[in-house]
């Protein structure tokens, strides 16, 4: 029996937080390096004008400055054999989206990427989480397109799930991993092009509070986020382009991960009593990404 799918409050009718089962956060972090990493074509609107732009060395630079700030909060990071000419293989967030069942399996549902140009970078992931002892689970639909991470996040701590679609994921998908992990998921529609991803506009902290970007979302999925976290606090659109703000990463609830131009967002965080780790992001920005893009959860 999958669980439910919830699209607005009406019909929560009664879902809260406190039904939602406990869940164990992920033991470590998967990185792949941006050895292959450039802006080549416009996939989303950060890309515009970025073409030939990117700095390979700062890139590189940058991409060991959040594999440490992960290491330093006290996650192991693994990484993933990037591929030539795979140059969004780096964000990894993308290519799959993992988890527990309530009994511990290890589950990894497999992306279908809306561009054609990403999909080889779904088979890696698999060969990965494969060797780890996941199953490896695929959508029924095989015409529906799904980002993985990208648009699928776990609640911190909690079985339940937040489903991003509009851009890059459809519906359907949801009611796979519904069913898959027995997980009930919360559907939020994106509806400004800019965030295009569900990472770049929502960023849950702790079970009680979520950073997001308000004007992403239509009216009723704001809506379910104002019910369902007692702590929402809406970031302005010049800190979550510039910034890329709502993309920065939790580990554990006690350290976010973060581009230090986050500065409101930052702050926000810190009142929260959490501790902020700054690194710097901006090469990935020019193609519309930053610390919650560039990696996967491993359970
Ligand atoms: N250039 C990549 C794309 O447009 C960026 C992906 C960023 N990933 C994310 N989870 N938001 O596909």
């Amino acid at each position: 029996m999958s669980r439910a799918i919830y699209r607005s409050v009406s019909e929560l009718r009664g879902f809260s937080l406190k039904s939602a089962d406990p869940m164990p956060g992920p033991r470590g972090i998967l990185m792949c390096p941006p050895d292959y990493f450039d802006v080549v074509d416009v996939k989303n609107p950060f890309m515009v004008g970025q073409a030939g732009k990117v700095a390979k060395d700062a890139a590189r630079r940058q991409w060991e400055g959040v594999r440490r700030a992960f290491e330093a909060a006290g996650k192991p990071v693994s990484s993933i054999e990037p591929l030539a000419n795979l140059e969004d293989m780096t964000f990894c967030a993308n290519t799959c989206f993992t988890g527990l069942s309530p009994s511990g399996e290890r589950i990894c549902l497999l992306s279908q990427m809306l561009h054609p140009s990403r999909r080889r970078e779904v088979a890696a992931s698999e060969a990965f989480f494969q060797a780890l002892g996941y199953r490896i689970a695929h959508l029924r639909d095989r015409e529906a397109f799904f980002e993985g991470g990208g648009d699928a996040l776990w609640h911190p701590e909690r079985r339940l799930v937040w489903g991003g679609y509009g851009f890059r994921s459809n519906i359907n998908p949801y009611e796979d991993i519904a069913a898959l992990f027995d997980a009930p998921v919360i559907l939020l529609k994106l509806v400004n092009e800019r965030f295009y991803h569900l990472d770049t506009c929502f960023c849950p902290l702790t079970s009680e509070a979520v950073l997001i970007h308000a004007a992403a979302f239509d009216a009723a999925s704001l809506e379910l986020i104002l019910k369902i976290f007692p702590m929402v606090v809406s970031i302005g659109e010049e800190e979550a382009v510039e910034a890329m703000a709502l993309n920065g990463c939790v580990v554990d609830g006690k350290t976010v991960v973060i581009h230090h131009g986050a500065k409101a967002a930052s702050r926000h965080i810190q009142a929260m009593g959490l501790e902020v780790s700054h690194v710097d992001t901006s090469e990935f920005h020019k193609s519309g990404g930053s610390v919650y893009c560039l990696k996967n959860f491993i359970f």
